[in-house]
């Protein structure tokens, strides 16, 4: 223990704790609730500045109530329980406006034990992003399990009649129905391979493996390959405007980051396609835009949410083909954005830097 030291170490800067320097907030008071101190933290958190609140109490200034509206302060009682208490455990509690925090106190007795309350401290610190969270979490979960049962539904269904009557069907449509359990199957396939991506990108364990990729030449692979499976020639144009430097992406997710969007302009959006790409200061611009009604500019942040398919939802897709777009755009450095394109359409368009090779 340093306790009152005065040696020169222990007076230099490394042991001097500025308040205003905790990452929570730090609101201290007299037994009887009247504020003495704010930190920074606490007035971030709460928007009141320390000379706003000294000398008055803590229940007029910050006036925390818990989720059933129950006085904190009152709760605390300084005046009243046992002698020996001195602390308060974390509590998630309200502010008037409506902002979640949890928060912590401590009684500062004088004697240490069993004397009389001669101050109280208090902790807080933002409860609304982990409750965001923890909500968000719950809709998942949900959400997931009603995708999950659509397509398992049929495949019950189609499996047990063809089991049970398999001689009262012809082959035709026997054939059907394994069809239908097939894409079934698949879509079940592609929704955990998503939810898997899902699950990379929020815990942050999502790996770039950086080599040379052409940009044009994946846009193109992807046009021919949609154009081999029946799409007409002229729904997709390419334009390369100016010289692009030389990009080192993550080949795989930049074909699924293109894919994603080409697909979203075909099932979502009309006509022609045309994708831009382009340099910018610090790497390439790539744009995919349609000629369909576009994304009204108040839905632009919404789109990129998960599960979020506006009145898409019987167009069979499940809402995670943008989050994951964006992710993956992230996890390169980059960033994407809406727009309405210079056609109406939708135009999504994202920017990568240049990058460098993994272990240069
Ligand atoms: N080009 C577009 N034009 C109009 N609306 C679009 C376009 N692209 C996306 N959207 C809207 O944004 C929603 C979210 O797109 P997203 O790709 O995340 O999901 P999805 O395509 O419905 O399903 P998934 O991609 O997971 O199969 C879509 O459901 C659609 O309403
Ligand atoms: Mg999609």
């Amino acid at each position: 223990m340093h306790g009152e030291h005065t040696d020169e170490r222990s007076a230099d800067s490394a042991c001097v704790i500025d308040v205003d320097d905790l990452p929570d907030g730090l609101v201290v008071t007299d037994r009887d609730g009247h504020v003495l101190s704010v930190n920074r933290a606490a007035t971030r958190l709460t928007g009141i500045a320390g000379d706003q609140a000294v000398g008055r109490h803590v229940r007029d200034v910050f006036s925390f109530r818990d989720h059933d509206g129950r006085d904190w302060w009152k709760w605390l009682d300084t005046y009243g329980g046992l002698s020996t208490r001195t602390r308060q455990p974390e509590l998630p509690l309200r502010t008037p406006g409506g902002q979640e925090m949890h928060v912590a106190a401590r009684l500062v007795r004088r004697p240490e034990r069993g004397g009389e309350i001669v101050r109280v401290v208090i902790t807080m610190r933002d409860a609304g992003a982990r409750a965001r969270i923890e909500r968000s979490r719950a809709d998942l979960v949900s959400t997931v399990a009603h995708e999950l049962r659509s397509p398992l539904t049929s495949v019950k269904g189609f499996t047990a009649t063809l089991l049970a009557k398999w001689t009262r069907f012809t082959d035709d449509q026997k054939l059907v129905m394994l069809e239908t359990v097939n894409a079934d199957a698949d879509r079940v396939t592609r929704l955990i391979t998503e939810l898997l991506d899902v699950s990379r990108i929020e815990s942050g364990r999502l790996e770039i493996h950086r080599q040379v990729v052409d940009i044009p030449a994946r846009v193109q692979k992807i046009i021919d390959g949609r154009v081999a499976a029946g799409e007409p020639e002229g729904r997709f144009l390419l334009r390369v405007l100016g010289e692009l430097p030389e990009t080192w992406l993550d080949q795989d997710k930049i074909d699924q980051v293109l894919a994603n969007l080409m697909e979203n302009a075909v099932r979502h959006g009309r006509g022609t396609v045309t994708i831009v790409v382009e340099p910018n200061q610090w790497g390439v611009t790539v744009s995919v835009r349609d000629q369909g009604e576009g994304i009204p500019p108040e839905l632009a942040t919404r789109v990129f949410r998960q599960f979020w398919r506006g009145n898409a939802r019987r167009r069979g897709g499940t809402g995670l083909g943008l989050f994951i777009v964006k992710g993956l755009i992230e996890a390169h450095g980059g960033s994407i954005s809406v727009q309405r394109g210079p056609e109406g359409g939708a135009e999504f368009r994202f920017m990568v830097p240049t990058g460098t090779p993994d272990f240069a």
